[in-house]
């Protein structure tokens, strides 16, 4: 790869097996307990959501006719497929460690992504869509603040989330185009872009909520002060993408993708099949490279 930012990068399928020991702290980031369980809230809902647009894809497939474009999905399909399975290997250990009741938020997802299931599929491509526009902002975000954000941090967890938004970026343009090559309204799209947003964060929260109860947090004023700023923080950055987005004429191959991603993705091409991509969250700029295993 040249490291060209105008050439997009390749939808590389990467089964990384990360591990996680039984003994993790869930506030896998030192002194940002509200954080840790905002993510963690968020890991929660992968196994839900991605395995729901995976199917949306999948079915929507059966309709495109653009060759290179079913190439992407395939693309696409593969790598949200291993998001969610190690997403939900450490969520499970979440759940058999300090907070069971997990399990509820994760039977109210269940119960929704079928209730979302009975959408039409123009519906659910715009929720895939929009879905993974709001994403971008995310990772944009992630990787721009990765200092602050996983200065220091448990190196699986962080490692886990920048790998994901790397990959993120990888795919970006696939859910768009495919709502675009076969439906292409306005509204619909940006309907989707809000609903999912929404609809994602709104799980999360209710999972982070029970977290930061039963740590003892959630009546804690020093703590939900923490948490309400972070959120704005979240909102700050993630904000001014969501609405570029939301103009007539966006493409997300219009954004430029953090050149951390061209080397992380560099950085994964030298190591070896089944090797784990731990970042150094010791060294405070976290560089796009891994530690010998
Ligand atoms: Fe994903
Ligand atoms: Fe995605």
């Amino acid at each position: 790869m040249s490291g060209n930012m105008n050439q997009m990068p390749e939808i590389v399928v990467r089964a990384i097996p990360f591990d996680f020991s039984e003994n993790i702290n869930p506030v896998w980031h030192p002194g940002r307990p509200e954080w840790s369980h905002m993510v963690n809230g968020g890991s929660l809902a992968m196994p839900y959501l991605e395995p729901f647009l995976i199917k949306t894809v999948r079915e929507a497939l059966k309709q495109a006719s653009d060759p290179s474009l079913k190439a992407d999905v395939y693309g696409f399909i593969a790598q949200e497929g291993h998001h969610f399975k190690n997403h939900r290997r450490y969520n499970d250990i979440l759940k058999q460690g300090a907070y069971p009741d997990l399990a509820e938020v994760e039977q109210e997802m269940e119960a929704d992504f079928k209730r979302l299931q009975s959408k039409s599929l123009r519906w659910r491509c715009a929720y895939t869509a929009g879905f993974e526009t709001m994403t971008m902002g995310i990772t944009e975000w992630l990787i721009g603040d990765r200092r602050d954000l996983f200065k220091n941090a448990d190196p699986s967890v962080s490692s886990l989330i920048l790998w994901h938004m790397v990959e993120e970026t990888e795919h970006k343009n696939v859910a768009f185009d495919l709502y675009q090559h076969l439906y292409g309204s306005y509204l619909p799209r940006a309907f989707g872009l809000i609903y999912a947003s929404w609809h994602v964060m709104k799980f999360s929260r209710k999972a982070y909520i029970r977290m930061l109860i039963k740590d003892g947090l959630w009546h804690d004023m020093r703590s939900r002060w923490r948490l309400y700023k972070m959120i704005a923080r979240a909102f700050a950055n993630v904000g001014p993408a969501l609405v570029k987005s939301l103009l007539p004429g966006y493409h997300p191959s219009k954004v430029k993708d953090p050149d951390w991603v061209i080397r992380w993705a560099q950085a994964y091409a030298g190591l070896q099949e089944n090797e784990i991509p731990l970042l150094d969250t010791s060294d405070p700029d976290i560089p796009a490279h891994f530690a010998a295993s």
